[in-house]
């Protein structure tokens, strides 16, 4: 059974992937902050559903996303779909500001790529 892992899945695109994946019988490690609906989603199919509450902001971002991949088992995908964006006209610096910790260093902590380069293989999807 092919695993994924994806952050961002309460919603918007990686919800969306996550309910897809799911119908074509992958098995899902799925996060974000919200737990609730983390809880919610695993109640579809709790067999074939891991859950991590995790904030990409956060320094322990890279240890929830291995207690993660420990669950599921390993992972065939990874697709991180957390991300925000706001309209700025007004260039308010705090909105890009929260917007880059989220979308870039959220992306670039070294734990989330090494996991990326070590854990997927070089034929498979990212
Ligand atoms: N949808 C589009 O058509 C589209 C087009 C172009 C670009 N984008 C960009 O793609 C990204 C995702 O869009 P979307 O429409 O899927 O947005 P969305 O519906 O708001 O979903 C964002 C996802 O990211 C998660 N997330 C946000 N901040 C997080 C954090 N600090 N830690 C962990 N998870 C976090 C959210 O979960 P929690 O709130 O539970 O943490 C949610 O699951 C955004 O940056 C958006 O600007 C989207």
């Amino acid at each position: 059974m092919k695993k994924a892992i994806i952050i961002g899945a309460t919603s918007g695109l990686g919800h969306e992937v996550a309910k897809q994946l799911l119908a074509a019988g992958w098995q899902l490690g799925i996060a974000g902050r919200r737990e609730a609906e983390l809880v919610a989603f695993q109640k579809q199919s709790p067999d074939k559903i891991a859950i991590q509450p995790l904030d990409v902001t956060q320094s322990d971002a890279s240890e929830k996303l291995d207690q993660l991949i420990a669950k599921v088992g390993g992972m065939d995908l990874f697709f991180l779909a957390s991300g925000i964006g706001y309209q700025n006209p007004d260039l308010e610096s705090d909105k890009e500001i929260r917007t880059l910790e989220t979308n870039v260093v959220g992306f670039t902590r070294i734990r989330l790529l090494r996991h990326i380069v070590s854990s997927v293989s070089k034929n498979r999807v990212i």
